[in-house]
């Protein structure tokens, strides 16, 4: 999918302590400010979240412990990513309807968005998500 990419951190790895350090960087890696971090965590394995899509916010998404399934559809295809590793990230632009999949117990799903919180640029319903699609009321080039 045109709006989703999957990257591989560097991996920095310590000589004399074990131990790994990954980042992502503004312009280096994503293309938008971050105004809000958050995180999910506390659930058990087979739990699901998620069930909207965003009018503008774009997101890096990383999984720092455990493993999390992401379903992602633009309103014609639905594409999976498995985030499985801490070095992972997605980077997600507006307009992709999600599901979330717990696959272990505590898994930690973490968010970098590009705005703070808004309940108006959520869309929770599909049938609206795909009237929103088919009326080409997303640019996906920004
Ligand atoms: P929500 O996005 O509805 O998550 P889910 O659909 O997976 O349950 O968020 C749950 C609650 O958290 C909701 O009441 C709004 C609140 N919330 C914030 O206040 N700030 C945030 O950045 C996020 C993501 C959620």
């Amino acid at each position: 999918m045109n709006g989703i990419k999957e990257v591989s951190l560097k991996i920095f790895e310590n000589e004399n302590i074990k131990g790994n350090l990954s980042y992502f960087e503004v312009d280096k890696h994503i293309h938008f400010c971050i105004k809000r971090v958050y995180y999910i965590y506390n659930n058990n394995k087979n739990s699901t979240r998620g069930y909207h899509a965003h009018k503008k916010l774009h997101q890096a998404i990383w999984c720092p412990y455990g493993e999390i399934e992401i379903v992602f559809d633009n309103g014609y295809n639905k594409e999976k990513f498995v985030l499985d590793r801490p070095d992972k990230i997605l980077i997600v632009t507006k307009g992709y309807w999600r599901e979330m999949i717990w696959k272990k117990d505590n898994s930690v799903l973490c968010v970098a968005a590009s705005d703070v919180y808004d309940e108006n640029d959520y869309i929770r319903d599909y049938e609206e998500f795909k009237t929103y699609i088919k009326d080409g009321f997303w640019d996906y080039e920004n």
